[in-house]
């Protein structure tokens, strides 16, 4: 059975798709992780459906691998009580040479009301909203965004620090080929908090500093004093040639250990977005250490960030002009 009323919600969040973090303002973000919050709480009781999304139509057409992102879309979807189509690249016509518009228009005319789209080219994603009519979730398109994965890591820091405002984030590893590492300095930097960036020069953007951060190549001097450290994997299925001489040397200067670790706030939370590579970027000592990793609190809130981004959107699609 389907049960309760949606949650109240400022309508100040007025956009029609989410394609990036870049362009929100803080207000925006704040709606939407107070949002985000309270479907934390629902999601912890016994029943945890609503009717808010009864009769929409949500696509979820993920051009790569996903296990976290797609499969918290489709249960978002499904609690908020909406049909849910999943389609699987591999044995969709897009592998008979459809190009990425015609699939989009093809989808488009089935009337569904929200698509998820996550796409290996950067500006994929705002290419194919420019085409149709109901709103598009940006699921990660290429080395550019992913706003979904920033919010859940927002949420994760503001559940257990209270404010984002003030605190010292690095960010380490393979920023280069990083759509998480883009959205989260867009939104960290909004929130007001302090970015560092900690990577080896060939896995830094050139002119990456515009962004608003702080660039070490040591992860004794980045990580020292920091309050939160966000690692990543590298992503290997976006380089082309090679950025790192070995993984065993990678881990040693830039894998996250209890050694390294030592130099952050006492107190400093480890986040990953995962999928992980132990003994690459992390190692399993600090991965597993449940008094300071965070990274499975960040698969939970994943699924509250995806229910208020559908609830946002799905509540403002049929008010707003294409133009939004
Ligand atoms: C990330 C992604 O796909 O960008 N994963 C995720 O969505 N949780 C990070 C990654 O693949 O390393």
């Amino acid at each position: 059975m389907i049960l309760m009323q949606p949650i109240p919600l400022p309508s100040t969040f007025v956009h029609r798709h989410l394609l990036g973090i870049e362009g929100l303002s803080p207000e925006e973000i704040a709606i939407l992780l107070e949002l985000a919050e309270s479907y934390v709480a629902l999601n912890r009781e016994a029943q945890k459906k609503r009717d808010v999304l009864r009769g929409r139509t949500l696509i979820l057409l993920f051009f790569e691998t996903s296990t976290r992102t797609r499969t918290s879309f489709e249960l978002a979807g499904k609690r908020l009580g909406a049909d849910v189509i999943n389609i699987s690249v591999a044995t969709s016509a897009i592998k008979k040479g459809e190009t990425l518009i015609d699939t989009a228009m093809t989808l488009n005319a089935m009337r569904p009301d929200v698509l998820v789209v996550r796409h290996p080219d950067a500006g994929a994603v705002t290419l194919l909203s420019n085409h149709v009519n109901c709103a598009v979730i940006n699921a990660g398109d290429g080395s550019h965004e992913h706003p979904t994965q920033a919010f859940v890591d927002a949420l994760t820091i503001r559940r257990r620090r209270g404010d984002l405002r003030g605190l010292s984030v690095a960010i380490c590893g393979d920023v280069m080929h990083s759509r998480v590492a883009r959205s989260n300095i867009h939104l960290l930097n909004a929130m007001g908090a302090r970015v560092r960036l900690v990577a080896p020069p060939t896995l830094l953007p050139t002119a990456i500093e515009r962004m608003g951060v702080e660039i070490f190549h040591d992860m004794r001097a980045g990580l020292e004093d920091c309050d939160i450290i966000m690692m990543l994997r590298l992503q290997s299925e976006r380089m082309q040639g090679t950025y790192v001489p070995s993984t065993r040397e990678y881990f040693h200067f830039f894998g996250l250990d209890k050694e390294k670790l030592s130099v952050a706030k006492p107190d400093a939370l480890i986040m990953h977005p995962g999928p992980m590579n132990r003994g690459v970027e992390i190692d399993s000592a600090v991965a597993d250490d449940i008094t300071r990793s965070v990274i499975l609190d960040q698969v939970e809130l994943g699924l509250a960030v995806r229910q208020a981004c559908l609830d946002i959107l799905g509540r403002n699609a049929p008010a707003l002009p294409s133009a939004y």
